[in-house]
């Protein structure tokens, strides 16, 4: 333990796979060279350091460091970036991460890269952001002389490196030439030096406060137990619990040679600054090592935070005061967010991360609820299947009207706030985390992408690159946490090779069972065909003759379509629900079916069909968000100065939850779909939310709801706490409710003004987080 051996532990793992590395780089062209660096790799990292040993001093000072520095870069700067390649990933992503978040118009930026060795992250950034029209000045920030002298000569003559200067000094202590920067990275470098708490404190001293932007990839190990009481700071857990075993073995490993893995760099910079984003992952080419990508920004950003945090207080639906002593005197629930705020002050921790996203958006919820572990990381519904069509009939929605409605895929959202006057506010509520980040995903793309990239995305579910879009466009427009979910996700799902997005979610079921059936029985040709018939007559003709008698022949209808299995399941429809849908199965699905067919064109009218049978959408045969028309209403300004997508809300929460803190009458319309058949007819969950919906909708506030029943039991509950009940479509066999058609009723509950009527418990929340 006597010399510092900088990135030895890096060379074990070369040593340890050089059959594989050399095997590797032989196929590279130059195979001479390749070889020799790495034979000088292995010389400087193994060798040369048992041969000369330096600095057995135990108070070592900057200057030993420097000299340690020089006496593993020294004779391998050479190489360094061809060495480098594939074990220090993600720099180039880590950059173009921090660009997105960048104020879009400012020109002069000023970047500060600390340890930025040979200067291979500038000439990267140059092809990012070119230096030249973007940045005022770049500084090179790194100890080592020889890696500066590397950086000197790979900007020397170079015109759009004209702003960089490299500057050999101490990461703790150097000053550059402007007061503040709008950039600082450390790439691989924190992970090198002793001192970085004195480091970051410098570099959150020179950080531009309103704006400025600093990001870090790193080498790291983490665990949940280690970031527990501080969770809403981190942006995202996914991926950042790791195994017991890789977590000491990577730390032990790179700690021999001084090379620190340990929590307390990033957890430092967590603490120091307030996420933006973040995400953990293992680079899998030596072995699993962990590392992480990571971007933040001044603890107290900005004006604008404060002015939100105060909104929470006043204008949103989670009414809540604007201290706590106010709280007590007048009674009133508490939002969550509010709370979780307070409490980070107190403990002088930052904001929540979802507070310094661009987009007020996802309203703020905790990721270690133990309600969500039902999900199981993965949403259900990756489309919605409920006909918004149908339900602006019944409703007719208006820029009158708050709405408050269950995510599930988002698509019905959207379908609201696409409408001519589409109401002022929609609340979007689903408990599971992953259908809000379905929806976060789609309203991230109206903000950034074009109207043919969202088709492609949501219309077709495939896009080429979509890891990049998420890194460079979309990224900025979401959370953390859903940006997490789609950098783990995502581009598996949605890679011009992958199974699309209709493939995802337990959704995926229903349709991969479709399409085993058909090829089973050999009916595709008749599917393609009925899903492109141009008028009725055909289109039933195909149905009864060819399609129908296929699949409720007797065995599929045992097996397969009647069975509750297979196909409920699939649709995710629990116990209490099936028993609503009566003893026969089957003929809840003809009654289904059959007059789908008979009321409009599945190849013109019926995206839920055609999705179902042909896995994607049509241009002409989709959600009104998808088409053109559908991309202007929804993006373009109005009067005051908001588009629709910017007044909807995402709460991850319980109905029921969301009720007991929403300003009480402040909505007009809830839609909880099939939401109550889940509810046990014993129990008294059903008569709770139906008080506590009643309480925050505004006299005269309407629910509407879909049953699988056509008399569903609760109705009678609704009308006893005061409701006014009318089934808008009540399914009989061979008529259809909706272009769907599935359920067997769709009801409007009116409130109806009665004082004697029950009222709910309003639940006051304690400031436990
Ligand atoms: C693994 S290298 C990464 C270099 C570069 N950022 C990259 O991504 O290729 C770590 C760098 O940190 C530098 N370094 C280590 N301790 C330092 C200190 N106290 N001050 C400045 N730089 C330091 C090293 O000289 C080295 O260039
Ligand atoms: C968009 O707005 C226009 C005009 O307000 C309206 O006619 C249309 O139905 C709306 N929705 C779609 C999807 O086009």
């Amino acid at each position: 333990m006597s010399e510092f051996i900088f990135d030895s532990g890096i060379s074990r793992i070369f040593l340890g796979g050089s059959v594989t590395m050399v095997a590797l780089m032989m196929v590279s062209s130059r195979i001479n060279r390749a070889v020799m660096s790495v034979l000088v790799f292995a010389w400087a990292c193994f060798i040369k350091p048992i041969l000369g040993k330096a600095g057995s001093d135990k108070t070592l000072g900057q200057s030993q460091q420097q000299h340690a520095l020089e006496l593993f870069y020294g004779n391998q700067a050479h190489i360094y970036d061809s060495t480098r390649k594939l074990l220090l990933k993600g720099r180039e992503e880590c950059l173009q991460l921090a660009v997105s978040h960048l104020p879009q118009t400012k020109k002069g930026l000023v970047w500060v890269d600390i340890g930025g060795g040979t200067g291979k992250n500038i000439e990267m950034m140059n092809e990012i952001l070119p230096l030249e029209k973007h940045f005022a000045a770049v500084y090179l920030v790194d100890l080592s002389s020889s890696l500066c002298a590397v950086a000197r000569q790979r900007f020397a003559g170079k015109s759009w490196a004209k702003n960089v200067v490299v500057l050999e000094a101490d990461a703790c202590d150097f000053s550059i030439d402007h007061a503040t920067a709008d950039l600082i990275t450390f790439s691989y470098s924190l992970l090198m030096i002793p001192t970085f708490n004195s480091v970051i404190d410098h570099a959150l001293a020179l950080l531009e406060k309103s704006a400025g932007v600093i990001a870090c990839v790193d080498f790291g190990i983490q665990s949940l137990d280690t970031c527990v009481g501080r969770i809403n700071t981190v942006g995202g857990l996914v991926n950042r619990n790791m195994p017991w075993f890789l977590r000491n073995f990577w730390r032990i490993w790179f700690e021999a040679d001084k090379v620190f893995l340990d929590l307390a760099r990033r957890n430092y910079l967590e603490y120091k600054f307030g996420t933006l984003k973040s995400f953990n992952t293992y680079n899998n080419m030596l072995g699993r090592i962990p590392y992480y990508v990571w971007v933040g920004c001044d603890k107290d950003r900005s004006r604008s935070l404060l002015h939100r945090i105060n909104c929470l207080a006043t204008e949103s639906p989670y009414l809540a005061p604007s201290d706590e002593t106010q709280r007590i005197e007048y009674n009133i629930p508490v939002s969550k967010g509010h709370e979780a705020v307070l409490s980070n002050i107190r403990k002088n921790l930052p904001f929540p991360s979802i507070y310094y996203q661009k987009n007020p958006w996802r309203v703020y919820f905790n990721e270690i609820n133990p309600l969500y572990h039902q999900f199981r990381n993965q949403y259900i519904y990756a489309f919605t299947w409920e006909d918004p069509r149908e339900d602006h009939e019944m409703l007719k929605f208006s820029s009158k009207d708050t709405v408050l409605a269950i995510t599930s895929a988002g698509d019905n959202i959207l379908a609201y706030a696409c409408l001519p006057d589409p109401p002022s506010k929609i609340h979007a509520v689903d408990l599971n985390p992953c259908q809000n980040h379905l929806l976060e995903l789609k309203l991230a793309s109206f903000k950034s992408l074009s109207q043919d990239q969202i088709w492609k995305i949501f219309g077709e579910g495939k896009i080429q690159n979509f890891r990049q879009l998420l890194i460079n466009q979309l990224s900025s427009e979401m959370s953390s946490n859903a940006f997490q979910y789609w950098m783990d996700k995502g581009e598996k799902a949605l890679s011009p090779k992958g199974r699309g997005l209709y493939d995802t979610g337990s959704t995926r079921w229903a349709l991969r069972l479709a399409r085993a059936v058909f090829t089973f029985f050999g009916i595709n040709s008749y599917i393609d065909e009925l899903c492109s018939c141009t008028n009725l007559r055909d289109q039933i003709r195909v149905w009864e003759t060819k399609v129908k008698p296929t699949l409720f022949n007797p065995f599929v209808a045992t097996l397969l379509v009647g069975n509750p299995l297979f196909l409920w399941k699939a649709l995710g429809v629990p116990a209490n629900q099936a028993e609503l849908i009566g003893d026969s199965v089957l003929k809840y699905v003809v009654d289904t079916l059959d007059p789908v067919v008979h009321r409009s064109l599945i190849s013109t009218d019926n995206y839920f069909y055609y999705l179902c049978l042909k896995g994607k959408y049509a241009r002409n045969n989709c959600p009104d968000y998808l088409t053109e028309k559908g991309f202007r209403n929804l993006t373009t300004k109005r009067a005051d100065g908001t588009a629709p997508i910017d007044n909807i809300r995402l709460h991850t929460d319980t109905l029921n939850d969301v009720f007991s803190r929403l300003n009480q009458k402040s909505i007009t319309i809830a839609i909880i779909m099939d939401h109550m058949d889940w509810f046990d007819p014993k129990k008294d969950d059903a008569k709770n939310e139906i008080l506590a919906v009643k309480e925050c909708l505004v006299p005269g506030g309407r629910v509407m709801l879909r049953s699988a029943a056509q008399y569903p039991w609760y109705i009678k509950t609704f009308e006893a706490c005061g409701f006014k009940c009318k089934p808008h479509g009540i399914r009989h066999a061979g008529e259809s409710i909706d272009r769907i058609n599935m359920y067997a009723s769709a009801w409007v509950c009116t409130k109806q003004d009665d004082p004697k009527a029950p009222k709910a418990q309003r639940r006051m929340s304690s400031l436990k987080i």
